[in-house]
């Protein structure tokens, strides 16, 4: 902590995070370690003597829209000479210092695992050096760091509870920009989710990048995930508790039982397959066939029948043929998600995939399956949402609806987004609702108190 004299003027901040929810939590925990540094957080580059990009690289895309970024503030570096830019995450991880070379533009460079540095990087910047810190980390979990929950709505937070992976899906930057797998202490976990409950929080999604392989070694025994899982929920019966990513090779029924068993962990699995076709999923190195995923689904829906079931699918994959490509379909059909992430491969440098296969599906043709995809998408979730109008569910009240300020809006355990009229409620508060019409994207309802 630094005890700033009160006529000295704070620094002020802005952080602009793209990708995963996961770089939104490690946004959360710059903004505590500069906080300590005296920096103030502000609502837009235009304000701030320092500009921070936490960046993503899982597909080109989005590294293409940071680098656009970079160019709209160059404008701004010119009206302001003092302003400095950083480029944090899974980009800087990747890129390294060739950045500086490509982006004249930026003055410091950390990778995922370094935000303890950044005093003394800015240290270095303020002595008119550029500076650069990407060393990946087998321990770092930033556990002993209070994240500071800037642009939260104060009902729902994120808990990081794991960092890395290390399951190489041959498509994937990750293990790459974000290293070995680790988890993090439980007691500073529980303590998290406590200090959120008497914030006024009200659900908390712990998050890694596979939840499931989350372990802890304690004395003799070793804490997996359904009792980490158990834990959390056990802090309060009004906090709701989510989790994402699952993998479906390490979902196991232990974890769905406690998922039935428990009222207040969230009936809802996020569960990415990428693909329906075993010869894809090979070549994908995702450690699991088509037979196997379709069993843990049907295992879900036998042990929670209201599951809310969520995915990720990738069209177009190196060899993917048109075959592949319906047994995708057929599969979305039988597992009917209720919502997924739809991408277009994208070839990423250093992965497997990268080196070993060719990217040899045309991007029409990629570009065609993803629409195929994204049209049946929209099908299953309306005929999913079709099935939900009569019924009634507990909905958490999130905030005002933006499209009408007379609609209040929240989400069912199955994650499903529910908007109805506002009443006397409030955000935070749980409220029954009754679901009367629907879209492919949102339920419909009326408060029942
Ligand atoms: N191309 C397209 N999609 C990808 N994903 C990960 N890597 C790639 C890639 N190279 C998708 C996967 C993953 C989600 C986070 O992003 O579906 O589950
Ligand atoms: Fe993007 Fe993956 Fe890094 Fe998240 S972990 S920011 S999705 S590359």
């Amino acid at each position: 902590m630094v005890f700033l004299h009160p006529y000295v003027k704070r620094m002020k901040l802005f952080i602009e995070t793209f990708g995963c929810q996961m770089n939104f939590s490690d946004s959360e925990v710059v903004a505590s370690v500069m906080n300590d540094q005296g920096y103030e957080l502000c609502g837009s580059a235009a304000e701030a003597d320092l500009v921070f990009i936490n960046t993503c690289s899982i597909r080109e895309n989005a590294e293409q829209r940071v680098r656009k970024r970079l160019r709209e503030l160059k404008g701004l570096k010119k009206k302001h000479p003092g302003l400095r830019i950083g480029i944090l995450g899974c980009m800087a991880e990747r890129l390294r210092e060739q950045l500086f070379d490509e982006e004249p533009l930026v003055d410091l460079i950390a990778g995922p695992d370094s935000y303890r540095k950044l005093p003394e990087m800015l240290q270095e910047l303020d002595e008119g050096r550029r500076t650069a810190q990407v060393l990946l980390s087998e321990e770092e979990t930033y556990a002993d760091l209070e994240p500071v929950r800037y642009g939260s709505n104060k009902i729902s937070a994120y808990i990081s509870i794991m960092r890395g992976c290390q399951n190489f899906c041959s498509y994937c930057v990750v293990p790459y920009t974000r290293g070995r797998e680790r988890s993090r202490d439980p007691e500073s976990i529980v303590k998290e989710a406590e200090r959120l409950v008497a914030e006024g929080y009200r659900e908390v999604t712990l998050l890694g990048q596979n939840v499931n392989s989350y372990q802890w070694q304690q004395g003799d025994s070793v804490i997996l995930f359904p009792e980490l899982l158990t834990r959390v929920a056990a802090v309060s019966d009004q906090l709701r508790v989510r989790f994402a990513t699952s993998h479906p090779k390490d979902l196991s029924d232990e974890l769905i039982d406690v998922i039935a068993a428990t009222p207040n962990i969230c009936n809802h699995i996020h569960l990415p397959v990428q693909s329906g076709s075993d010869a894809v999923l090979k070549r994908m190195n995702r450690r699991y066939t088509r037979a196997w995923y379709l069993g843990r689904i049907a295992a879900i829906r036998e042990k929670i029948p209201d599951a809310g079931l969520s995915t990720d699918l990738i069209a177009g994959f190196c060899g993917e043929t048109e075959e592949d490509h319906r047994l995708t379909l057929d599969l979305m059909e039988q597992c009917r998600f209720d919502f997924a992430f739809m991408f277009a491969y994208s070839q990423r440098p250093g992965t497997r995939a990268a080196e070993k296969l060719e990217d040899d599906v045309p991007d029409m043709v990629k570009k065609g399956r993803l629409h195929e995809i994204i049209t049946l998408q929209q099908r299953l979730s309306h005929t999913g949402n079709r099935k939900d109008v009569g019924k009634t569910f507990e909905v958490l009240v999130e905030g005002t609806s933006r499209k009408s300020p007379d609609q209040m809006f929240g989400r069912n355990g199955q994650n499903k987004v529910i908007v109805f009229p506002s009443g006397k409620h409030k955000p935070g508060d749980y409220v029954e609702v009754k679901v009367v019409k629907c879209t492919s994207a949102t339920l419909i309802g009326e408060a029942l108190e």
